[in-house]
């Protein structure tokens, strides 16, 4: 799927529209494709017509990119190979959607205006429901049925008349008389929902792959290359249009209606003639609320202009007419039953937990999952300690209710108590990964405190879960630069069990990786076979030896990754946090991995206790307000000099250079309660201050807290530490690769003074960071250089004292330009 958002034609430049008309065709096509075609869609229906409005007002915005993009004009998908083809004399089109009232009102003002017809004079539109099935048109001469298509891509379709022949709902021969010699009668194809279950069991009795819905079903069975398959499926139609007619069959849609229903053909019951918006809007209202009770999907309601003359004058705009619109139902909710909550490992080692419910349709859709987000929505608690739900829990035996927005996993949104059994228990949320049995642990932010909503796998390189996504990581680009491996390889290998930590690459032989590729091989050709795929060609022997050279070229370039540079293997380590830049500010200040180690078990001895944590998040004390007073203590509300109190109120009090306000003052207390217990979290805070072995890495404005804590929640991981390990007995670390002027600055300590016009203080101090020197505030006989703008006071002096070179801001911006 494309790029995200939409954006108003009107800001969009020509080109940035062209590129996303051509993101949304293609898009589009695809997901026909898959709808048509496949019977497999990939998205919800509403997302699917998120896009085609996009795409339609772009063209409204850019009218010269109609008709360009592999979408704008196609209906449906091509017709499939396997049947044959069937060109439609009169095309097949579609129908332009409307989701809100307003829309339908337009909709009728827009066809007044278009016929010019006097606000005095009715206009009759049907209202028929909108069957969600598929379409085909039924080809009758002199009464007889003589072929069967579907909608294909409009134009051409596939010939299903031997499957069509078996639904029973289709007459062979029209009832009555006064047919047309020649007459295309369209319809919608659809199974009951009673039928749909049945078939869905018994395609799991026999193994076999559930329909998503009753409308992937019909089309799967109607597109039968074996018909008795169709015939053994109580597929239903409903008429409701037509195409190539030999004379007219009515002056009316309605007449039309009630002429297929006199010849045999079943017609929607719920169809009525309205005259104003208002009625159609009821009568779409009276629909929704009996849709549950109606036995078969619909998706909406279809208002057409009733008097075919004027549908004429009407006609079409692109794809659809100009005298019907779709008035399709919104977001669908449903009712049922937690079957069980599973928990998913996502490639990070997020916990995810999962409903499985008893399956219902919600708005079109069997559902059969649904997302519960993370451990607090299945308790009922926000992150922010808020109730979700007002904090009504999930457990397995709820009813729950389901909601189908656009998206394609559904979410289950509330509990309905009353019929909670009475034996159900609150869901015990696992603390070890169901993949790997690690512990699973929700990390305490460093920033707010507060647990993060995730609980994460510790199990990192040993977790099959993550394993692969980590391994394809590690090969990647930028970390051992062994892409050879690509997605393929590694999933083989790991699955093979010959790879499942990155030291095992290093291991590979010839053998075994050949050994791994021929049994997937084998076992692939094995799945086509039973799947009735023809079988490829068989391997030959130049296919072999292309393979062996392929093997061949895999153990070169591991060979040839035998020592890699600190930077590129911490960043190939994949840790959450660490990033490309993280691990070169990490590699800048520790050349080896004992150095690192060694510096982090200390950090992580060093961390900051809950209650420091806790005082740290408290609103409106930051790190300044916060070292102060836990040096100082909670300052007395009359003691002290006065200061300027912050955000322009009164002052307060002052204890030393210590600056108060009231409302910090009422922070803390409307956190802690009382004045004492202040005091006491004050005393317990300071007892729990991080260490300097941890401010190095924490305080570090190129790694950071959350990085930091990253770092020792991987390597007190004694299976990552192994892992680790069994990677350094395969593979030589170097230092970073340094550039020439990182090799200048590496390790020498930079004094900037006076006023710097050409970058900011922290631009100037970040460059040098980057280039690997030490930023410092005073100058000594330590300091290597000292850049002094406009207005350098005793730093010069004292640099001057020192004998220590000084240079000026553009000599420094200089000696740093290209780094
Ligand atoms: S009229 C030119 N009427 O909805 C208009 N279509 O989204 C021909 N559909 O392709 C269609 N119920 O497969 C019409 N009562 C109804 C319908 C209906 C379902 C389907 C049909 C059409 C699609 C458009």
């Amino acid at each position: 799927m494309p790029a995200s958002k939409p954006d108003a034609p009107t800001r969009l430049t020509a080109e940035a529209a062209r590129a996303r008309h051509a993101a949304l065709s293609e898009a589009i096509a695809e997901a026909d494709r898959l709808y048509h075609q496949e019977d497999a869609p990939e998205i919800s229906d509403a997302a699917y017509d998120r896009l085609r409005r996009e795409l339609e007002t772009l063209e409204a915005g850019f009218p010269e990119l109609s008709g360009t993009g592999a979408a704008s004009a196609a209906v449906g998908a091509k017709p499939s190979e396997k049947f044959a083809k069937v060109r439609h004399a009169v095309p097949m089109l579609s129908l332009g959607n409307a989701f809100a009232d307003a829309e339908v009102e337009e909709f009728v003002a827009r066809v007044r205006r278009f016929l010019n017809r006097p606000a005095d004079e009715t206009l009759a539109f049907t209202a028929e429901p909108k069957i969600d099935g598929l379409s085909l048109s039924l080809r009758y001469e002199h009464g007889r049925l003589v072929t069967a298509a579907t909608r294909g891509d409009g134009e051409t379709g596939e010939n299903v008349t031997a499957n069509a022949r078996t639904v029973r709902d289709i007459p062979q021969a029209l009832a009555g008389a006064g047919w047309p010699a020649v007459c295309e009668v369209r319809g919608e194809v659809y199974l009951s929902h009673a039928d749909f279950a049945a078939i869905n069991a018994r395609q799991a009795a026999a193994g076999k792959a559930l329909f998503a819905n009753p409308r992937n079903a019909a089309a799967g069975s109607l597109r039968q290359l074996d018909p008795s398959i169709t015939a053994a499926r109580p597929l239903k139609f409903f008429a409701y249009a037509w195409g190539e007619v030999s004379e007219a069959i009515a002056a009316t849609q309605s007449g039309v209606l009630a002429r297929f229903a006199a010849w045999g053909l079943p017609v929607n019951p719920r169809t009525v003639t309205c005259e104003t918006a208002a009625e159609m809007i009821a009568h779409y209202g009276n629909i929704e609320a009996d849709r549950a009770g109606l036995g078969y999907d619909i998706d909406g309601v279809v208002y057409k202009v009733d008097d075919l003359a004027l549908q004429r004058r009407l006609g079409f705009v692109s794809r659809s007419p100009r005298w019907a619109l779709a008035h399709k139902f919104a977001a669908q909710e449903a009712l049922t039953v937690v079957e069980g909550i599973d928990i998913n490992v996502g490639r990070t080692g997020s916990l995810n937990p999962l409903a499985r419910l008893r399956p219902v349709t919600v708005g079109g859709v069997v559902v059969s999952n649904a997302t519960l987000h993370n451990e607090g929505y299945v308790k009922g608690v926000g992150g922010d300690g808020e109730p979700i739900r007002e904090g009504r829990d999930i457990r397995v035996g709820d009813t729950v209710i389901v909601l189908r927005a656009g998206d394609v996993i559904p979410k289950v949104m509330d509990v309905v108590l009353d019929k909670r059994p009475a034996d159900a228990t609150p869901f015990v949320f696992p603390d070890t990964c169901p993949a790997c049995g690690s512990r699973a642990v929700r990390e305490i932010n460093p920033r707010t405190g507060a647990p993060d909503a995730v609980r994460r796998c510790t199990g990192g390189l040993i977790c099959p879960a993550q394993g692969v996504e980590r391994l394809k990581h590690f090969v990647s680009r930028n970390g051992f630069d062994l892409e050879g491996f690509g997605q393929t390889y590694i999933e083989v290998l790991f699955e093979a069990g010959l790879v499942r930590q990155p030291a095992d690459l290093f291991r590979l032989d010839f053998a075994r990786l050949k050994a791994a590729i021929v049994a997937r091989r084998e076992a692939l050709s094995a799945e086509r076979r039973e799947a009735g795929v023809p079988a490829p060609k068989k391997a030959t022997k130049k296919k072999g030896e292309e393979e062996d050279k392929a093997i061949h070229n895999l153990l070169a370039a591991v060979a040839d990754r035998r020592s890699l540079p600190m930077n590129r293997f911490l960043f190939a380590l994949g840790i959450p946090d660490i990033g490309e830049s993280t691990a070169k500010a990490l590699a800048r200040r520790f050349s080896d991995f004992s150095a690192l180690g060694a510096a982090l078990a200390a950090a992580g001895a060093a961390k900051a206790g809950p209650d420091w944590l806790e005082f740290s998040a408290v609103p409106r004390i930051g790190p300044t307000t916060r070292d102060r007073l836990l040096e100082v203590g909670l300052p007395g509300e009359a003691a002290g000099d006065a200061v300027d109190g912050q955000d322009g109120e009164p002052p307060v009090v002052g204890v030393a250079k210590i600056r108060f306000s009231t409302s910090q003052r009422a922070s803390l207390l409307a956190h802690y309660g009382s004045e004492a217990a202040i005091h006491e979290a004050i005393a317990k805070a300071a007892a729990q201050r991080p260490g300097d072995a941890y401010r190095v890495f924490a305080d570090d404005g190129e790694i950071g807290p959350v990085a930091t804590d990253s770092l020792i929640a991987f390597f007190s991981e004694p299976h990552n530490d192994a892992a680790v390990s069994a990677l350094l007995d395969e593979v030589a670390v170097e230092p970073m690769a340094a550039t020439a002027q990182a090799a200048a600055f590496a390790g020498k300590t930079i004094v900037f003074t006076g006023t710097l016009e050409r970058m900011t203080r922290n631009e100037a101090k970040a460059t040098a960071e980057r280039l690997g020197a030490k930023v410092s505030g005073s100058v000594s006989a330590r300091t290597d250089l000292v850049v002094a703008g406009p207005g350098a006071g005793s730093k010069l002096t004292d640099a001057e004292r020192h004998g220590v070179r000084v240079v000026s801001e553009d000599e420094w911006v200089a000696m740093v330009a290209g780094a």
